[in-house]
């Protein structure tokens, strides 16, 4: 099967180095890809968010399977598209993307089916959310509705933290039409954790759950970032059997259920951000698609052939496959440009990807191979360090020990990834 995947993150290059492992593939293509899936695969000079060049692209060059990795273009119906054309794609359709594409359509879902979730109340008036904000509890978390590149959720402590970021939001349109509504939610407090689950229709099959890292700085200090780490799977006093089988009982088959009765039957990857708040778990949020980092300490522990399972999701078929997880626990740690989330400068050589001990996988993101051959940083978030251990403990110890001989100029990393266990 020639097979495309679509993204540039070190998610997808976990994607693709998964998928390099599978019998089924026999050509791997990325859109746009890094310098890291250019190694293991074709790199096709696309921007994930053209879907007219890549629906192109497909039919000219007989792609036979295309998997979708950032949510960008699954909300714009890059899977309606390819449908539409008779192609084999793999991810959600727009109407069955709503559930991360608009904060508001997901909550009235959670709300109508019981999920556990915080509470909320949702405003299209700029005047209406401001008199709110002026009695509601606080801390309080304002959303935008829409896709905001992931800076669309403020946690204020203040009332005037929380009419600034309604502001920007509403008024400025700092996210234009993503900000037509906002959310206005109840703060949850706990551990946080993300589940994946492949779903067709009303079945869901659950996958490894992983533990983000979303501040920039140690200690979760400093504003939100696309994620700075990540381990898998998560504490046992978090997480166990009886967790898992309540996840799947209580959010994932109502939630695949409804969306069947909703006229929007989901297909692909459902992300489900939780908290373990002390009242119980509630849903902060769900997404459409894999999460980064977490994707790089869940993939490395399927052992069923990723391929074979993301082909039976887009077909239909995924009912009855028997998909197996790994014990392996996986620690993820990121390094990013100096500056990032803000600005950062691009360009720097990378040092050190070679020569890392068996069991440690670099995952790139924002690097692209300069004209004169070398890595270069080309993004925020350059790459994710894995390391693959018997215990979290062990694989945290690897994954430092490895990155420490990775370098590039201005580069950092949390040091505390992990360190909790
Ligand atoms: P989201 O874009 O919905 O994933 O939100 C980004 C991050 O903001 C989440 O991963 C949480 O860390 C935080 N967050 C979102 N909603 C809440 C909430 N209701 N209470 C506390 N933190 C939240
Ligand atoms: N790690 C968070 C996300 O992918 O949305």
């Amino acid at each position: 099967m020639k097979t495309l995947v679509i993204g540039n993150g070190a998610r997808e290059h976990a994607i693709t180095w998964k998928l390099q492992q599978s019998d089924l593939v026999s050509e791997l293509l990325v859109a746009p890809g890094n310098a890291g899936t250019a190694q293991i695969a074709e790199n096709v000079p696309i921007a994930a968010t053209d879907i007219d060049g890549l629906l192109d692209y497909v039919k000219n060059t007989s792609v036979e399977f295309t998997v979708v990795g950032p949510e960008g273009p699954l909300a714009n119906g890059i899977v309606d598209r390819f449908q539409a054309a008779g192609l084999l794609v793999f991810g959600p359709t727009q109407s069955a993307a709503r559930i991360e594409s608009s904060k508001v359509f997901s909550k009235d879902l959670m709300l109508a089916e019981g999920v556990p979730t915080g509470q909320a109340r949702t405003f299209s008036s700029y005047e209406d959310a401001k008199g709110y904000i002026e009695t509601c509890p606080l801390p309080t978390v304002i959303k935008a509705d829409g896709l905001a590149a992931g800076k669309g959720v403020i946690v204020a402590e203040t009332r005037q933290d929380a009419l600034t970021a309604l502001k920007e939001i509403m008024d400025d349109r700092q996210f234009g039409e993503a900000g037509d509504s906002v959310l206005i939610e109840e703060y949850l407090q706990g551990q946080e954790v993300s589940v994946f689950a492949f779903v067709d229709g009303d079945y869901v099959s659950p996958m490894a759950a992983a533990c983000d890292y979303k501040r920039v700085g140690d200690g979760n200090v400093g504003p939100n970032t696309g994620g700075m780490g990540s381990f898998s799977p998560p504490r046992q006093d978090h997480w166990n059997c009886e967790v898992e089988a309540q996840v799947r009982r209580e959010i994932m088959e109502p939630v695949a259920k409804a969306m069947v009765r909703l006229g929007c039957p989901y297909s692909g990857v459902l992300y489900l951000g939780i908290m373990l708040t002390q009242d119980g778990l509630k849903v902060i949020e769900f997404n459409c698609r894999l999460g980064d980092p977490e994707t790089q300490v869940v993939l490395p522990r399927l052992r069923t052939d990723l391929a074979q399972i993301m082909l039976a999701t887009a077909k239909g078929e995924l009912r009855g496959l028997d998909i197996i997880w790994s014990d392996d626990a996986y620690v993820g740690v990121v390094m990013a440009s100096g500056g990032y989330p803000d600005s950062y400068k691009t360009g720097h050589a990378i040092k050190g990807l070679d020569g890392l001990e068996p069991g440690v996988t670099i995952f790139q993101a924002g690097t692209r191979l300069s004209s004169g051959g070398e890595v270069v940083t080309d993004g925020g978030r350059v790459l994710t360090a894995t390391a693959a251990g018997k215990s979290l403990a062990d694989a945290r110890r690897k994954v430092y020990d490895n990155l420490h001989n990775i370098h590039f100029q201005d580069s950092f990393y949390r040091t505390d990834i992990a360190a909790c266990i």
